[in-house]
């Protein structure tokens, strides 16, 4: 006998009143099945149709040995060009002016052995992009899924900028953004520079993240703030692996409705074949052992307008539109230097997340990570020592930073910590 026949015999047994409340439950169970199937579906299909938007059509694929995927997209169809202001964009190549300075890699002669060069991305082992090209991190769909909603893929949680001076407690507990910064305000700027040491911060929660940046700023902290960073991070929620990843973002409303990290929404242009934003840099530095370190460059571009961003000596990457931004298509009112890290539960125990080296600034070179040779672009495209430079910290006892200068390293400080310590309950 079947499990039909079998059912429908027990059943006419049954009172008609139970058998309609059967045929209800059945009919409910069945809609809610289907509303849930319908809605993973319809999740599935926004996920797709995200990755369809970000990843490009690549002219070649690259796999590299940390498990990215790396395709070589032509130039001018990178996600940039989907932005309606950008359709009829002619690619500038090169920026018309480069800021002069001191440290010029290729002159400067430190006391310890000049590694920048050594500095590259792990891809590169498994070959190159051709010509007219950039290379562009495939966003997988688990990485689409790891975050919040589509929509927040590739954004920042808001309000995680490090406002000096005027710091609400409240606020700082909330957010659990937590700082250790050198800053200069109050004058015109129109660009930044540093050299960051390299390393690989222990990350405690998935959910957090460490990472070594610089800030340009522009406004003042409200909801139109203008921000564009550049650095390195280890972030498990946007690359799933604890990897040491070159980044940037910006945004130009304080990380509402505008911007995102590297190429994951239109904005930057990117006109460098070698260097993919979000990949992984190698090798990073090891305590009391080789330091590594990568400079940082972003000038706005006198004739143009344009914010361009170089890395190490002779990769300039290419660019953020000015038009892209408010107080920033004028000049920054802000530039920061330093780390960030989240502390995922402010209310509970400290998390252990490091910040740079998981050391303190004490101990200094080879130990505690340093950011050195900082510098700011004036209004005449020269590179200069930042005149005034300030400190701020939320919680020095978990995370902290300490500024010098030297004539080789020129103003300097060293920054970061383990979090979680006797003293960072
Ligand atoms: C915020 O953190 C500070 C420093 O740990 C602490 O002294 C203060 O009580 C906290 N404030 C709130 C509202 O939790
Ligand atoms: C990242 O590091 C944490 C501990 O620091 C570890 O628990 C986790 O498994 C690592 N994640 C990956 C993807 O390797």
């Amino acid at each position: 006998m079947s499990a039909d026949q079998f059912s429908s015999g027990r059943w006419r047994r049954k009172n008609p009143a139970r058998l309609v409340f059967f045929f209800l439950c059945l009919w409910s169970l069945i809609s809610f099945s289907r509303a849930g199937r319908l809605s993973a579906s319809r999740q599935k299909l926004e996920v797709q149709k995200h990755l369809n938007r970000l990843n490009k059509p690549p002219v070649k694929t690259i796999q590299s040995p940390d498990g990215d995927i790396i395709d070589c997209v032509h130039i001018s169809h990178q996600p940039a060009f989907d932005h309606p202001f950008l359709k009829d964009h002619k690619i500038q190549t090169r920026p018309s002016y480069h800021p002069e300075g001191l440290f010029d890699e290729n002159k400067i002669s430190t006391g310890h052995k000049e590694r920048a060069n050594d500095i590259t991305q792990l891809w590169h082992m498994n070959g190159k992009c051709p010509e007219d090209t950039i290379p562009i991190r495939r966003t997988k769909k688990e990485d689409v899924l790891r975050s919040s909603s589509v929509k927040r893929y590739g954004k920042k949680k808001h309000r995680s900028i490090p406002k000096p001076r005027s710091v609400d407690p409240d606020l700082i507990n909330q957010s659990g953004h937590q700082h250790a910064i050198a800053y200069v305000e109050g004058d015109k700027y129109y660009g930044a520079k540093a050299t960051i040491n390299v390393w690989e911060p222990k990350i405690q929660q998935p959910n957090e993240f460490s990472l070594s940046q610089i800030w340009v700023l522009g406004g003042s902290f409200g909801e139109d703030l203008n921000s564009i960073e550049a650095g390195w991070q280890v972030s498990p929620d946007l690359y799933g692996d604890n990897n040491t990843r070159l980044f940037t973002y910006w945004t130009s409303d304080a990380y509402q409705a505008t911007g995102c990290y590297n190429l994951l929404c239109s904005g930057f242009i990117q006109v460098n074949s070698e260097i993919a934003m979000g990949a992984s840099i190698s090798p990073v530095s090891a305590f009391r052992n080789s330091q590594y370190d990568i400079s940082i460059l972003v000038w706005k571009d006198p004739k143009e307008g344009n914010w361009w961003m170089q890395f190490g000596s002779n990769y300039v990457l290419g660019y953020w539109p000015s038009f892209l931004f408010s107080y920033l298509a004028d000049s920054a009112s802000m530039i920061e230097w330093g780390g960030e890290v989240v502390n995922s539960e402010p209310e509970g125990q400290h998390t252990s997340t490091q910040m740079g080296s998981g050391r303190f600034p004490e101990e200094g070179f080879g130990k505690s990570s340093y950011f050195r040779n900082i510098q700011v672009v004036d209004s005449s495209n020269n590179l200069k020592a930042p005149k005034d430079l300030g400190t701020f910290t939320e919680k020095s006892n978990c995370y902290d930073v300490q500024t010098g200068s030297n004539g080789d390293w020129g103003h300097y400080f060293y920054y970061g910590g383990p979090g979680r310590n006797p003293n960072c309950p």
